[in-house]
């Protein structure tokens, strides 16, 4: 038995117990004094993202030829048997009709509910990115004993839009009751986890609340019922990757074609929820005293550039334009993109529909619009940065019939530092950032958040692994002009990954805001990244804490929490932090690094760092 290890683990338990509000707390070498959080009794609700919710039928298929058929509760999304054996009856239960969202007439498909929904998209078959992104923030928390009432899952049917969700499947209501039942069963609010889409959908719950309660009510409900929110890799000016997904096709690294793909994607309406956006007002119209509301900038480049197929000039002959057409972000969120395309291009025509029908004329609000930080006590937003991402493209005709007839001729991207890149290394004509995003969300659209930070800021840079503070950062009430930009360009090591943090505890009285950098964490992989899941449990227990003095936990040091967090230092033959960490082989340890493990002496005191 491995001492240090359930010293370490029991060390973890505590601080979930006491942020996630357990009660029994058999601390080995922590005072559990020292440790209690006050009666606060917190609830987690995971919102998760696209293509994370488990479907499953709810329907009886025959699949001609094969042995294979659909029966009522078998996994459609995601059997990755079924796609490859029976492709044509799984496209069936996966499409929707176009136009209004209704199921395949010989089968349907419901998504799966709790928290397994969300954590097991096809157990033993398929175990890319795709399958599991909660499994390990769930792993952690039932390792670590918390308890299951208190982690909720809110899957839901991602291939709706939001009015869809609430009409078909009562969601949104569904969610309230959600909040409302645990805050009766654990006597808190909860904190909200939301990742990539579910971020639009917690939005999209928001303001589907101010209708349902007096407008008295609602700042009061939300006190009552939501602590936290963590935005978790929020496009919050959408993402150009959902265009792709419109006009080419994106297949999730599953073995169909990207024209299948496309068909497919085009008859979900949520396809188009994380469209790349800038404003939703014509440049004539805008407010730019910016005190009416936060004014959205436009993107680094051109989002998209199409070649006009030539059998098309007939029809764009009204249009007295060139062959090559150019459309910002705000030309694709309000339509113009899709309309001039659908002229030849029976999906690009489809989208228009979709577009209008349940996003510009969608009489709640326009998803499709810069979002004003919402009125919650604490609002953390955390996002990985610096890795290269897609921020435009290219069309042109394939010269082959729909669904194939476009080709991707160039892509561009943003990459380390800002600086934007071409597949085909020509050229860009665009206006790099600061800054690139986490591989699919671009960083103008992620760090959209930082403009919810008051007029000063507190601006902290440290490492991500292990520190004592040598190597960190600080500046302190930084100007910012409210819905302006910030930008904090320090220094930085190239062989150090940082964790850039902007604080503001002032700007709105009893509310906290506050934007976490992750370099190099990837959009799909920040849910399960160690070291977000330190900072997090970090923050929230610092966060409901009677002991905690400060505005938000202290960033001087971080020891070692987990064995994992041990490393073997190369360049002096010893394991690093020797404080922390020793050298301790166990069988089975394939590489140096993993036999330094945590000391059983580790300082575990929570006071070291408020
Ligand atoms: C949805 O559209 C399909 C095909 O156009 C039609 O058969 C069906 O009746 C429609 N359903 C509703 C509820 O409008
Ligand atoms: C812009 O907003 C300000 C403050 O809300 C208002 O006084 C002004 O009339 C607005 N201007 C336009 C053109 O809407
Ligand atoms: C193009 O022009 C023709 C004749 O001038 C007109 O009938 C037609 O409606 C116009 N089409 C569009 C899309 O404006
Ligand atoms: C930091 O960034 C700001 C805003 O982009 C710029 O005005 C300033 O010159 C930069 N400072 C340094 C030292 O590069
Ligand atoms: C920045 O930190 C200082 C010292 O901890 C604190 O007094 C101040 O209120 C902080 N400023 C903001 C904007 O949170």
């Amino acid at each position: 038995m491995n001492k240090s290890k359930s010293f370490s683990q029991a060390w973890w338990c505590i601080i979930l117990l006491l942020g996630l509000g357990l009660e029994s707390a058999s601390a080995a070498g922590v005072d559990p004094k020292l440790w209690r959080s006050g009666d606060q009794k917190f609830s987690g609700v995971i919102i998760p993202g696209f293509a994370s919710t488990r479907l499953r039928s709810w329907s009886l298929l025959d699949c001609p030829f094969s042995p294979l058929d659909f029966n009522p509760l078998d996994p459609v999304w995601l059997d990755l048997r079924k796609v490859i054996s029976v492709p044509q009856c799984w496209m069936k239960c996966m499409m929707l009709d176009p136009y209004n969202q209704t199921d395949h007439p010989e089968c349907k498909s419901r998504p799966d509910s709790g928290v397994s929904a969300i954590t097991e998209m096809d157990p033993g078959y398929f175990t890319g990115p795709l399958s599991s992104v909660w499994k390990e923030w769930v792993s952690w928390c039932v390792e670590f004993g918390v308890d299951a009432e208190s982690i909720v899952a809110a899957p839901y049917d991602w291939r709706l839009a939001g009015p869809v969700l609430e009409e078909r499947d009562l969601y949104f209501h569904r969610l309230r009751l959600t909040f409302e039942t645990l805050r009766k069963l654990r006597g808190g609010p909860s904190l909200v986890f939301a990742h990539s889409l579910g971020n639009n959908v917690f939005r999209y719950f928001l303001e589907w609340l101010k209708q349902e309660v007096p407008p008295k009510l609602y700042t009061t409900w939300i006190d009552d019922h939501i602590f936290t929110y963590h935005a978790l890799g929020a496009p919050f000016l959408g993402a150009p990757d959902a265009l792709k997904g419109v006009l080419s096709g994106v297949t999730f690294g599953l073995p169909i074609s990207e024209g299948t793909a496309r068909i497919m994607l085009g008859t979900f309406s949520s396809g188009l929820w994380m469209l790349p956006f800038s404003d939703n007002k014509p440049l004539s119209q805008r407010n730019t005293t910016k005190t009416e509301g936060l004014v959205a900038p436009d993107w680094p480049v051109n989002v998209l550039e199409v070649d006009m197929p030539t059998s098309a000039l007939a029809a764009l002959a009204n249009y007295t334009v060139p062959i090559q057409r150019f459309y910002s972000a705000q030309k694709i969120s309000d339509g113009t993109s899709f309309k001039e395309m659908g002229e030849f291009d029976p999906q690009a025509k489809l989208a228009f529909y979709q577009l209008k029908k349940y996003y510009l004329d969608n009489p709640l609000f326009n998803p499709l619009t810069p979002w004003e930080r919402p009125p919650i006590k604490n609002v953390f937003c955390m996002y990985g940065i610096n890795l290269k991402t897609e921020v435009g493209y290219q069309l042109s005709p394939s010269g082959k019939p729909y669904p194939d007839n476009w080709i991707i001729k160039d892509v561009i991207y943003e990459t380390d530092g800002g600086s934007l890149q071409t597949r085909s290394g020509l050229d860009v004509d665009g206006k790099g950032g600061v800054a690139s995003g986490d591989s699919t969300v671009p960083y103008h659209s992620l760090s959209w958040c930082k403009r919810w930070l008051g007029p000063r800021v507190n601006i902290t840079r440290a490492p991500q692994t292990a520190h004592e503070g040598s190597d960190i950062q600080e500046v302190f009430d930084v100007e910012h002009e409210h819905g302006g930009d910030l930008v904090y360009n320090g220094s930085r090591d190239s062989r150090i990954k940082y964790i850039t943090y902007y604080e503001d505890a002032v700007g709105l009285a009893g509310k906290k805001t506050a934007v976490w950098e992750f370099d190099k964490i990837d959009h799909r992989n920040l849910v399960r990244s160690p070291v977000l899941l330190r900072e997090l449990l970090l923050e929230n227990v610092h966060n409901s804490h009677p002991q905690a003095v400060r505005s938000f936990v202290s960033k001087a040091r971080r020891v070692p929490l987990r064995d994992e967090d041990c490393y073997w230092d190369y360049s002096k033959a010893k394991c690093g932090l020797l404080d922390y960490c020793e050298y301790r082989y166990v069988f089975g340890d394939v590489h140096l690094g993993q036999s330094c493990r945590l000391k059983a002496s580790t300082d575990k005191d929570i006071l070291q760092y408020f």
